[in-house]
Parts: structure tokens; sequence; C-alpha cells
């Protein structure tokens, strides 16, 4: 795929198929007078309802697909015009027609840029294990944008950022488990480092872990032949040079810190408490969050957001092997408090107590934990909507507000003091399971070590991170659900 920004259309014989966002027409530029009269009927019609929401025709002697952007199905305007630029490009490739031209010239920058994502989602494809990869036919897309050209270049160059970051997660995410271990993510990442200006990396192996005392990691860990990690990305745009807005002599040098914690089982097998068949493959996707804060670190720092941010990737598989952790067995964990594991399936939360207890040595002001956590999450708000739990009103409301401008879609659910006590060991001080509100007991386990002082919202992309059927711009696999709201939040952080 190729996008060329113009100020006006290349001409009418350059333009092989057109697509119209509604009311955003500027017919005249491509369409001869007769043609402009058929393409207001279609429309006309398209409103009426007799025409699908994508219509392919032949206007003029010329391939003409209509797009109804306008229609809604539960999304916001913006993801819509998402969906439609996502299958217009489907049906561009399928038909095999070489260029397009988009008719923006009179579209809001964030329309543009929801059509620019759309576009860029139909281009991905994951294929690194079939053994023949098939090439789609490449189109070119020619968006018309008149005055705003230069504007919506500008655009596209942090769209394209976020894409990259996107298909990065999702790379890492559809990627067997066998091929990516702890140690194959800490490859990437490392690799990830040293190309991107301004990330820097700490890597803690199994050692190194057991010795300061991150004994979450170690304790889900130690069954598998595959040793567990910590990465700690740091990257800080309001020192340096870096960070455009800090060249600016009346940029504001902001205190606070946003610490990313991505829970990063590479498999989850339940450990000895084995999980069904059923669900079992899908845990290759169970070190989502570990992707999304890597990805998304990534494009804040190519982004050169004058911010501070670190991301904290807790890596392992929960395996069975003869040092598995036992059920019953006791911890204790980074922060002093003693856990007894009742299920070792409810390994999410102990690797993220070391990710929070990293996020407070490292100073975070703000924390932000991502994790496919509970099977209850998935219940609860099925594959469309995330659940996030915040100890901070202001960061709760930044979370909705971020992801609304990425659409993606987040509910807020309740830290409920009544249950707190279910988590209450015998033995030890805490348990890692407890009320029957699964999503709920697994943050309220992960409050327990939160930092002091600290904001902090929990996402739980249970649901999200992974799709077995097409959902939007995903036909099957990683969504790469959290990247742009992580994205967004640290641009309203530093704004
Ligand atoms: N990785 C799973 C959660 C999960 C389920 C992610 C479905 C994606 C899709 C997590 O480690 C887990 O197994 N949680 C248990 C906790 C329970 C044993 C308290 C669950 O939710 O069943
Ligand atoms: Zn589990
Ligand atoms: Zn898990």
């Amino acid at each position: 795929m190729k996008i060329n920004i113009v100020q006006s259309a290349s001409g009418k014989a350059n333009a092989s198929a057109l697509f119209f966002v509604k009311k955003s027409v500027q017919f005249s530029d491509v369409l001869s007078e007769n043609a402009e009269k058929q393409v207001e009927s279609v429309l006309n019609g398209m409103e009426d309802g007799p025409f699908e929401d994508l219509e392919y025709l032949e206007i003029d002697n010329q391939p003409t697909i209509f797009v109804d952007a306008a229609k809604e199905r539960g999304l916001s305007a913006l993801d819509h015009l998402r969906m439609a630029a996502y299958r217009l490009a489907k049906k561009a490739s399928k038909r095999q027609i070489p260029m397009v031209s988009i008719m923006l010239a009179d579209a809001a920058p964030e329309q543009f840029k929801s059509i620019l994502h759309g576009l860029s989602y139909a281009d991905y494809k994951f294929d690194a294990y079939k053994s023949k990869q098939k090439s789609a036919f490449q189109v070119t897309f020619e968006i018309v944008a008149g005055e705003q050209a230069s504007e919506f270049k500008k655009i596209a160059k942090d769209v394209a950022v976020e894409q990259k970051a996107i298909v990065l997660a999702k790379n890492l995410i559809n990627t067997s488990s066998s091929d990516l271990t702890p140690a194959e993510f800490v490859e990437n990442a490392n690799t990830i480092a040293k190309y991107t200006p301004g990330l820097s990396i700490k890597v803690r192996n199994m050692k190194q872990l057991e010795k300061e005392g991150f004994m979450g990691l170690v304790t889900v860990g130690k069954g598998s032949s595959h040793e567990p990690f910590m990465i700690t990305l740091s990257y800080d745009g309001t020192k340096s040079a870096r960070g455009t807005k800090t060249k600016d002599a009346n940029a504001r040098s902001s205190s606070d810190h946003l610490v990313l914690v991505g829970k990063g089982l590479t498999f989850d097998t339940g450990g000895l408490c084995l999980k069904p068949p059923k669900s079992m493959p899908e845990m290759i996707s169970d070190m989502s969050g570990a992707a999304t804060v890597l990805a998304a670190i990534q494009a804040i720092a190519t982004l050169e957001l004058p911010i501070k941010v670190s991301a904290v990737c807790c890596l392992a598989e929960n395996a069975i092997g003869n040092k598995s952790v036992l059920p019953g067995d006791i911890f204790k964990a980074k922060n002093g408090k003693t856990v007894m594991v009742d299920n070792t399936d409810a390994e999410g939360r102990l690797v993220l107590s070391d990710g929070l207890a990293e996020a407070g040595l490292i100073g975070a002001t703000h924390i932000v934990d991502i994790a496919t956590l509970t099977g209850a999450m998935v219940r609860a708000l099925g594959y469309a909507v995330a659940g996030f739990f915040s100890n901070d009103d202001d960061l709760g409301l930044k979370v909705i507000n971020c992801g609304e401008a990425c659409c993606e879609k987040f509910w807020s659910m309740p830290l409920e003091e009544e249950y707190a006590d279910a988590l209450k060991g015998n033995f030890a001080d805490l348990k890692n399971t407890g009320s029957d509100a699964g999503a709920i007991a697994a943050a309220l386990f992960l409050q327990e070590f939160v930092p002091e002082n600290t904001a902090w919202a929990h996402w739980d992309i249970a649901g999200t991170a992974f799709v077995s059927k097409s959902w939007k711009y995903t036909e099957f696999g990683a969504t790469g659900f959290g990247v742009q709201t992580l994205i967004e939040l640290a641009r309203e952080m530093s704004a």
C-alpha cells in the first residue's frame, strides 16, 4: 500500500476508483457533470437505505467505491470511518484497483487520521508460518487534502509511527510461544532499544531477580525450562534535546513519570492447576501486556513526546516442570508481603507484583499496568471493551478520553473494598485468589503492590487483546488493543 497526500486530484485519468466520505466530496475535481449527477443520486440512495454500506459501481466508466461512513454499528463516528477505510482498502486490493483517490479536503484532521489508520490496518498480515507467502495487490491511495495537505502530511508521519508500533505488538503476540520465549522477547526488546534513539534498557535474568527479591517472577517462572526476565525500558523526553516541545523555550517541565507495566506470560498452561485444552491455544497471547508496553514506548520515544516514560515487561512462562510452584506454596514479594499460591493459573498478578515494585523503585508518579489477566473480564465485557480499575479519578478519566480518541473502549470497574477480605491468606498475608468477582479480585490483589502515593490504573485486556473471529479491523489473532491509547495518554500527559 502506498499513500500519497496531494493538494488536488491528479485527475480523472489517474484515479481508477474514488472513495467519498459523505459531506467531503468535491465531485467536480474528478468527475464529469454527468457522473456528478449519478454520484449524487447514489449518495442520496445510500441515505434512504437501499444500498449496502459499501458499494462498487461503474460511474462514467470509472470504478467507484462508495462507503457510507455515517452508518453506526455501536462504533463511534471516528471508528466507523476507520472501518470504512479498512473495507475500502480490502475491496480495492481484491478488485486490483491500482489507484484510489480519497477526497478529504474538508475532512477534520481526526477524520483523516482515522481513515489513515483504517487503510493501514488492511495492510496487516501475519504469514510467517505459511508455506507460501501470498502478496496482496498493491493499491496506491491518493489523499486529496486541499489546503490541509501539509498538516495532513505531519499527521501521516505520526500515524506511521503508531501503526509500526501496533504491527510490532501484533507480530510478537501472534508468534507461537516456542518461538517467543522470555529470552526471545528480551532479544526483540534489545534490538528495539538499540535502534530507537533515547530509549535505554535494563534486563534482569532469573539469578538477578532472585537476588533482588522479585519473587513473583521467580515463583511463576521457575517451573519452565525458559527462565523468566524483567525488562525496564526508559525514555526521558523532558531532559534533553529529545522531546520536541522541550526545544521550545516556553515548554513546561513536568515531574510526571509514567510507568507502563505489562504482563508477559509467553505461555500460560495454568501450571499444575492446568487449563482445559479448549482455552489453552489462545494463551500464546498472554504476553500481550508486555508487547503493548514495549510497542507503546517505542512509539513514544520515536515521536519524541516531552514526558518521562518507562516500560516494565514481566516475562515468564507458566509451565509444568519438576520445579513448578505447588499450590499452597508461599513466597515473599518484593514489597515484603507474603503470598500463598492458591491457584497456579492466577499467575499474572504474581509477576505484576514485581512490575509494580519496579515502577516504585524507579520513581513512578503514574502507573498503568496492562494485562490479559482474567477470564472473568472476558465474560463481563467480551472482546470489544476492556475493563479498567483506578485509584485516581483524574487518571481514570484520562484513560476513558484517550481511549475514545483512539477508538478503544474502556469501562470503569470498581475496586470494591468489600471483596478485599477474601484475598487474606491463612498462613500468609495474602492468597492469589479471592472473591467470585474474578476481575475485581485480581485488581484488588494488584492494589496491594501499588507503591504508596502513586496514581495507578490497571487495564484487563483479556478479552480485547486477541480475537478468534473477525472483529473490526482484525480477522484473527492479536488486535494491538491498547497501544494507541497508551501513546495518546503519554501525549495527553505531556500536553
Ligand atoms: N491468562 C489468564 C486469563 C485469560 C483468560 C486471558 C482468557 C485471556 C483469555 C490468567 O492467567 C488466568 O488463567 N486467570 C484465571 C484466574 C483464576 C484461576 C483465579 C482465570 O481467569 O480463570
Ligand atoms: Zn493463568
Ligand atoms: Zn495468564
